[in-house]
């Protein structure tokens, strides 16, 4: 039998619950205050808890606190009023799994959530989550701030409150928001995106609101906003730090009462569209230097998700690259060991994004049989700036130090350079044709380096290649010991 503990002080929503779960395998406990609660969870043991969020003696997060310290699996929802959601989206922060508005609107929607919360969780059970992850194009990875942020992206995904989600640029913004779309309840309704930086004022506010026909030069017919468009779906407010103040102003009108007018329009249309807004600008700096309205930002900033930069979650490096190497046609390649390190090593200040774009240019230059990639395919900014080569000082300062961004020349140069200073430094007889033979090896190591860079750059092209270097196809064969 299944133990359940339930603590609010009003009386009837105590006889609720007894008379609701009386034909259940379940074994309800209730207490009517902190107290209370406290002590039966020191002497008992509960599969799961509904909390009120106040109570005369303390609060249900006190509660929730003690309850995950004495019963880490013992799952909890916080039942709380409309005005106090906030603190029930703390609850889920500190591990509640939800929260439940009271009254209750819909008993059927309140035992199906107890049902569900009473049904033991398969070891490592986040299907669901996975699934809807993968659908959204979302590597959760396995760094703790990225799991935690996306466990707690998908407890409030089903609810309707506004999320706030910040994270540099390139970071997975718009990624996170299309999850939390696909993650709710309203995921067969329309997700519709609106970049607030891209357009100008007069055309976003048209675009958002609407206009009525013959409302300004060129309103020819009438437009339905983006707010009507997406009533029932989700409208994605992207950089929302670079709307203007008018739209600022706008905005939080519709935030406010949910309704709004057509531009040129006197009726007032309802929307019921749930608003996800991101940012790379940080928006409480913005209002500190006045940029931002700080009542829009509260309206906003229900839910905040920050999404890490790439450079504190290295270890999912690996993991983002080989799904973008899937996603990009390179299902058969897979980077090498020295590439990888070369990836963990970088900063990444473009984030995902910028991996993408690695991994294509790394994919396009593969010949079609390469299907490891080493960090020959990596761009320049990923190796570090070599150090500073051993200088002479009779002719130091006009060298400005290049690194190779192949390492196989690299090394040729300083096994080169090495032969060549050593017999400079050699005492007594030196063999001039042991040197020369060097650098004639030297001349065909460079020579190869750069054939074979010329072919990744034209797609294996011959012609072109040659083109680019400057040489017949000819010499291009013999550099590649073709004859
Ligand atoms: N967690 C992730 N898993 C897989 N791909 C991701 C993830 N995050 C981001 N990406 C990929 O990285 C690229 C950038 O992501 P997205 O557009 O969501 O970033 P953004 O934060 O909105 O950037 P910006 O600030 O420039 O608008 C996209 O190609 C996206 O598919
Ligand atoms: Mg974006």
């Amino acid at each position: 039998m299944s133990r359940l503990l339930i603590v609010d002080d009003e009386q009837e929503v105590r006889n609720f619950f007894a008379y609701l779960l009386r034909n259940k395998p379940i074994h309800l406990t209730v207490a009517s205050n902190a107290a209370e609660a406290n002590r039966l969870i020191q002497v008992g043991t509960y599969d799961a808890a509904l909390l009120d969020l106040k109570l005369p003696d303390g609060t249900g997060l006190d509660i929730l606190r003690l309850l995950k310290k004495v019963h880490p699996t013992c799952r909890v929802v916080l039942m709380t009023g409309y005005s106090t959601v906030k603190s029930a989206l703390e609850a889920i922060r500190l591990g509640a799994d939800d929260y439940i508005e009271k009254p209750f609107s819909d008993i059927d929607e309140l035992e199906r959530l107890i049902d569900s919360l009473l049904v033991p969780q398969p070891l490592g059970g986040h299907d669901d989550r996975l699934r809807i992850a993968k659908e959204a194009g979302l590597v959760i990875g396995t760094s703790h701030a990225m799991n935690e942020l996306v466990s707690l992206a998908w407890k409030i995904a089903r609810k309707n409150v506004t999320v706030l989600i910040e994270g540099e640029t390139g970071c997975g913004k718009e990624v996170l928001a299309r999850f939390l779309h696909l993650a709710s309840m309203r995921r067969d309704e329309p997700f519709i995106e609106v970049n607030c930086g891209a357009l100008t004022e007069t055309l976003l506010e048209s675009e958002l609101f609407g206009h009525e026909k013959g409302s300004f030069t060129g309103a020819l017919s009438l437009k339905r906003g983006l707010f009507e468009v997406a009533s029932r779906g989700t409208l994605f407010l992207d950089e929302i730090g670079d709307a203007t103040p008018s739209i600022q102003v706008k905005l939080l009108r519709v935030l406010e009462t949910k309704s709004f007018l057509r531009v040129g329009g006197e009726h007032t249309l309802r929307t019921d569209a749930r608003i996800i807004a991101a940012s790379h600008v940080n928006l409480p700096h913005a209002v500190a230097t006045g940029t931002f309205r700080e009542d829009l930002l509260y309206r906003l900033d229900v839910v905040k998700l920050s999404i890490p930069p790439l450079r504190e979650r290295r270890a999912d490096i690996p993991l983002l690259a080989r799904h973008l190497l899937d996603q990009n046609d390179g299902k058969n390649f897979s980077f090498s060991a020295d590439a990888l390190t070369l990836m963990h090593a970088y900063d990444w200040p473009g984030n995902i994004r910028e991996l993408a774009n690695v991994v294509k240019r790394a994919l396009a230059l593969a010949d079609g049989d390469t299907f490891v990639l080493t960090s020959e395919y990596l761009p320049q900014a990923l190796f570090p700036v070599a150090e500073t080569a051993a200088t002479y000082s009779d002719r130091s300062p006009s060298l400005p130090t290049v690194s190779s961004p192949v390492p196989q020349l690299d090394r040729e140069l300083d096994t080169w350079k090495h032969m060549i200073l050593t017999a400079w430094n050699q005492d007594g007889t030196v063999s001039l044709p042991e040197v020369l033979t060097h650098v004639k090896e030297l001349e065909r190591i460079v020579g190869e380096a750069f054939v074979k860079k010329a072919l990744r750059e034209t797609l294996g092209n011959r012609k072109k290649a040659s083109e680019q270097l400057n040489i017949s196809v000819r010499t291009l064969r013999y550099l590649l010991h073709e004859k």
